[in-house]
């Protein structure tokens, strides 16, 4: 069976220039990288090595901004927890939106269980946070700003410049959860005014469980994992040295063929998208017309649930999914689709088709038959088309 994987937002696999990295890292350079040995310097320089690129890709100042950690979710639960901790003697309110991945909306949850005051901002219908909700909700006690560059489920980017620069103007520390837009747009932190950002590099052809937090030197962060002195005394854990080497490679890799990549991208997106509108009555797509990432298209179905859809497209080796992966085992309509207003009948149909680099046309034929004949079966049998609503 033919079998077309299009759910690299949920993960991609690890590419060979990855893999050849990482490799010897498990049975030739396998000392600790702490140790004080030849065994331990040589792991060091490839963590140094994988920091230096990190550090690069995202034009960060410094290398040592750089503190590599377990994946997106870590990072993101260091960069709210931590900075509201450490701040909390100056206030304890952060601002967020509801749009965010639920590593950052349940660390928010956390802290509000400790008395922390967090703001959840609306966004428009196409996912868009707007800068005079956020200067509305700032107060006297607003420590910390972290609002995502790009969504999960729909693509939408956010003004993370502006967003940046506003909290800057009332003294507000700023975060973004770069996960998604790694590899998708050009990231500078220093540019962007970025004071901390989550990253992951599972979704960029690296592997999974590692990512890295950056934090602009002179912010100050409570640790969120104690033990040895790794990261510069900030993260316990010895460092996992084929991992870190991997997203090292990866998000170098991912920099470098950006433009390429998003090029790329656009033309297989503009063709699917044609292609289903042509064929498929009765769809949304879902996340802005424009602002939006090239590899994530979000499209619900009317009268029919995603979740058939998905295991009706499985059947026929398409591999895609319902809102975040993370939430993919729960029933509800997904939190970004309803924070966009989108009806819970239209979210309930709603399915993340996310692109890889490799995807060709042909691959896009394929998934539009399967996915018209899925939709035509799945609505003869409906009962909302029965009730004659369409
Ligand atoms: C926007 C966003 N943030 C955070 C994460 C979590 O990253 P990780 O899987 O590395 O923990 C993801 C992954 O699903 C994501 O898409």
């Amino acid at each position: 069976m033919r079998k077309v994987y299009l759910d690299n937002a949920a993960t991609t696999y690890v590419s060979s220039e990855v893999l050849a990295e990482m490799l010897p890292c498990f049975n030739t350079v396998y000392g600790n990288a702490n140790s004080l040995h030849g065994f331990g310097r040589e792991a060091a320089n490839i963590v140094d090595r994988a920091r230096d690129r990190v550090a690069r890709a995202i034009n960060a100042n410094k290398s040592n901004e750089i503190y590599f950690t377990s994946g997106g979710s870590e990072a993101d639960n260091w960069a709210i927890k931590g900075i509201a901790h450490a701040y909390a003697n100056k206030g304890k309110h952060i601002i967020t939106s509801a749009i965010e991945h639920h590593a950052v909306l349940d660390a928010c949850k956390q802290l509000e269980s400790e008395g922390f005051e967090v703001t959840y901002l609306p966004v428009d219908k196409y996912g868009l946070v707007n800068i005079a909700d956020l200067i509305h909700a700032i107060k006297k006690t607003t420590t910390l700003i972290s609002i995502m560059a790009v969504n999960n489920e729909v693509g939408t980017i956010q003004n993370i410049k502006a967003i940046a620069k506003t909290a800057h103007e009332y003294g507000v520390i700023f975060h973004t959860d770069g996960v998604q837009a790694i590899g998708a747009l050009r990231i500078d932190v220093q540019d962007m005014e970025i004071d901390a950002m989550s990253m992951s590099a599972h979704k960029i052809y690296g592997p999974k469980g590692v990512g890295a937090l950056y934090l602009k030197n002179g912010i100050r962060i409570e640790n969120l994992i104690s033990g040895g002195s790794q990261e510069r005394n900030k993260r316990g854990g010895t460092t996992n040295v084929p991992a870190v080497a991997g997203f090292g490679k990866a998000i170098e890799i991912a920099v470098r063929d950006l433009s390429m990549n998003q090029q790329k991208l656009k033309a297989i997106r503009t063709y699917f998208v044609d292609k289903v509108t042509e064929r498929i009555p009765y769809i949304q797509i879902n996340g802005h017309p424009h602002q939006k990432i090239q590899g994530t298209v979000n499209i619900s179905f009317e009268m029919i649930e995603g979740e058939s859809i998905l295991m009706l497209l499985d059947l026929e080796g398409v591999a895609v999914s319902t809102g975040s992966a993370c939430t993919s085992q729960v029933l509800e309509p997904s939190h970004v689709l309803k924070a966009m207003k989108i009806s819970d009948e239209l979210a309930q149909g709603s399915i993340r088709f996310s692109f890889g680099k490799n995807i060709t046309k042909s691959d896009v034929d394929y998934v539009v038959d399967v996915l018209e004949k899925a939709v035509n079966q799945l609505r003869s049998i409906s009962p909302l088309t029965k009730a004659g609503r369409k």
